[in-house]
């Protein structure tokens, strides 16, 4: 081994202490490169993501540049190179077989001589993905802005044709218009309820009405007016509150009282046996949030049918919307709470809902 092999080694045992102190494992690669004859020849590289994008030191280790881009992107790449070579930092993104990567080139300088340039390549493909997902997540809220736009228009009209069609109803003494509408109306009522769900889902986080909220008073209120609708049907609607204490939530007690009513509502719409009964329950999770459930021993869920049931308009009911689930998962959601399924077909359901204690109430058991 002569001196100058000895001197190489050595350089490298460096640069592999400095690629570990510099780049985590598995994430990404150092590499050097110098200019020669025009061209740029990489004299070094270590690090594992190389062998994810396919290849390896010693396909890379002694090779130009051209060797791994072509037309633009070599271009692009020589761009970079020659900026470093310069004398500049730069930083340029790349992908290669489904994998993206964040590079640095930087020249390291003796006697205001670039002798050489060391690049670090970082993967960024989890980031990459997670920028495309909030990309998809602003164009879903630019469309409900737009549905809530559209629902908007659609209720002045709708409010006019609604009115008009009451005013013939009780002009009318002809029967068989008086049936087309009383369809009309209730066709009409449909819409109207649509309109307003829609434009509620749509409605921003900052209109909430949020203040401390007893949160036994708000199911016993829930209980009084859910019962006669229950007690239709047969079905018997009762309380259970395991905590002695009062569990108070900062919540706008509307809202919760809707997804409340909406899940009370899907739970007699389910329960078919009259000898059956809903229960709302509140317990005392921990010292920060309290729970809420709403269980039936109803028709139950199948599992294809759990996965769907937030998704809007998703609906088993001849006359139902399919936006109830959808609109209580946003409230819930708004108040930073969590609200869960489970079912046995052919057993019940209940629904979770876990919701912050209030910050002031947090101490209390
Ligand atoms: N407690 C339950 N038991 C059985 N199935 C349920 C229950 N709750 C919801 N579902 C199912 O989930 C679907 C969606 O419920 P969601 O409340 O979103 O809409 P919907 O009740 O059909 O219509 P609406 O918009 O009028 O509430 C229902 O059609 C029903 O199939
Ligand atoms: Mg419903």
């Amino acid at each position: 081994m002569d001196h100058n092999n000895n001197a190489s080694n050595q350089n490298i045992s460096n640069n592999k202490i400095e690629y570990k102190h510099n780049v985590p494992s598995e994430k990404g690669f150092v590499f050097k490169f110098v200019k020669k004859d025009n061209n740029f020849i990489h004299t070094f590289s270590e690090g594992s993501f190389l062998k994810k994008l396919g290849l390896s030191s010693s396909s890379f280790v002694g090779k130009p540049l051209s060797d791994f881009f072509s037309g633009d992107q070599l271009n692009a790449a020589f761009y970079c190179y020659e900026t470093a070579w310069n004398g500049n930092i730069i930083s340029f993104e790349g992908s290669t077989n489904g994998f993206s990567y964040l590079t640095t080139l930087t020249p390291i300088t003796i006697n205001s001589q670039v002798v050489e340039v060391i690049g670090t390549v970082f993967e960024i493909t989890e980031f990459r993905k997670n920028a495309l997902k909030i990309q998809e997540l602003e164009k879903l809220s630019l469309i409900g802005e737009l549905a809530a736009g559209v629902a908007h228009e659609i209720r002045n009209p709708l409010t006019s044709i609604t009115g008009f069609a009451q005013l013939i109803e009780e002009l009318s003494n002809d029967e068989t218009i008086n049936i087309y509408l009383e369809v009309m109306l209730t066709e009409l009522n449909r819409i109207n309820t649509i309109v307003n769900e829609f434009m509620f889902i749509s409605k921003p986080k900052e209109n909430m009405d949020t203040r401390d909220t007893d949160i036994k008073v708000l199911i016993s209120h829930v209980i009084k007016f859910m019962s006669p609708q229950a007690t239709l049907r047969g079905v018997r609607l009762s309380e259970s509150i395991s905590s002695n204490s009062t569990l108070i939530a900062h919540c706008d007690p509307n809202q919760i009282i809707q997804v409340l009513m909406n899940l009370v509502q899907n739970a007699i719409e389910a329960t078919t046996d009259p000898a059956q009964e809903i229960v709302i329950s509140l317990k005392n999770t921990n010292k920060n949030s309290l729970l809420i459930e709403v269980t039936d021993k109803g028709s139950g869920i199948s599992k294809e049918r759990l996965k769907r049931l937030f998704e809007p308009f998703y609906t088993t009911k001849e006359k139902g919307t399919g936006l109830g689930l959808m609109m209580c998962r946003r409230i819930i959601e708004n108040h930073n709470g969590t609200i869960k399924i489970n079912s046995q077909l052919g057993e019940g359901t209940t629904v979770r809902i876990t919701l912050p204690k209030s910050f002031n109430h947090q101490k209390q058991d």
